[in-house]
């Protein structure tokens, strides 16, 4: 299988992804955007499965910005709907195929059946071994970071935190995917070139791959020519 000439090199620990272009996909078809949210979910499944399958540790995925509640509602709708048909679907599995699944972002803001069903689905799959899939729903890289920084204050205010005890690492814990690893690579398929309020703090020292595919599109050959090229790259951080 091609995904084993990746393995030679060295593996990102944490990907992301950028799951942008579903809505090119169906105009370019003459359909409704809703209908490229639904194949871009396929798309998910399938990279996130194949991520497990070749040893990635870490995947988040962009599903859902704090910006995309500015689109029509029956937009919103029919992507929560394609959400809720997922959370159905992982229901009905007992195995541990899909890892350990959490979702970041706000989500005080989204229905409560879906608060509910992603609160079942964060407790069943806690523990499991294998891949760790972050879903970034209602995410914003800002907001998380003023989330981490009003959980400081209020353990300052609490007399629980001292200023001068506010480091990196401690930051690190604060934000949604405290205790995971920095994101290695990012990639952002549709030919746009840009964060969109993606993983700002974890993504200080990432490789990001742009490809003009469109998410609906994106495979596991996708997948490995992005792996491949972040195994071209030389990584400094900051040194020489
Ligand atoms: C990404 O695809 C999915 C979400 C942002 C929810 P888009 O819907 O942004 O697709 P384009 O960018 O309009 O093609
Ligand atoms: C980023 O895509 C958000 C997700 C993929 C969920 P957008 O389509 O919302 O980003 P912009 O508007 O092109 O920056
Ligand atoms: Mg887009």
């Amino acid at each position: 299988m091609a995904w084993e000439n990746l393995q030679g090199n060295s593996l990102p620990r944490h990907i992301g992804i950028i799951m942008d272009g579903n809505g090119r996909w169906a105009k370019k078809r003459g359909l409704p955007r809703s209908a490229g949210h639904k194949q871009g979910a396929k798309a998910f499944r399938e990279i996130s499965a194949y991520c497990q399958e070749i040893g990635i540790a870490y995947l988040t995925v962009y599903a859902f910005s704090t910006e995309n509640w500015s689109r029509p509602q029956s937009e919103v709708d029919a992507i929560m709907d394609l959400l809720r048909d997922y959370l159905a679907e992982l229901e009905k599995h007992s195995g541990q195929e899909e890892g350990v699944l959490r979702f970041i972002g706000d989500k005080t803001q989204l229905a409560p059946d879906l608060q509910e069903k992603i609160r079942q689905v964060e407790q069943r799959t806690a523990g499991r071994s294998g891949i760790t899939v972050n879903i970034a729903l209602n995410y914003g890289g800002r907001s998380e970071i003023v989330a981490a920084m009003r959980k400081a204050a209020a353990l300052a205010a609490a007399g629980e935190l001292l200023p001068e005890a506010i480091d990196e690492a401690l930051v690190d814990t604060l934000l949604y995917t405290g205790g995971q690893p920095p994101v290695d690579l990012i990639i952002r398929p549709s030919g746009e070139q840009r964060l969109s309020n993606f993983l700002l703090w974890q993504g200080a020292y990432a490789e990001l791959v742009f490809m003009d595919v469109l998410w609906p599109d994106f495979t596991s050959r996708t997948l490995d020519e992005a792996i491949r090229e972040y195994q071209r790259r030389s990584r400094r951080f900051g040194g020489i």
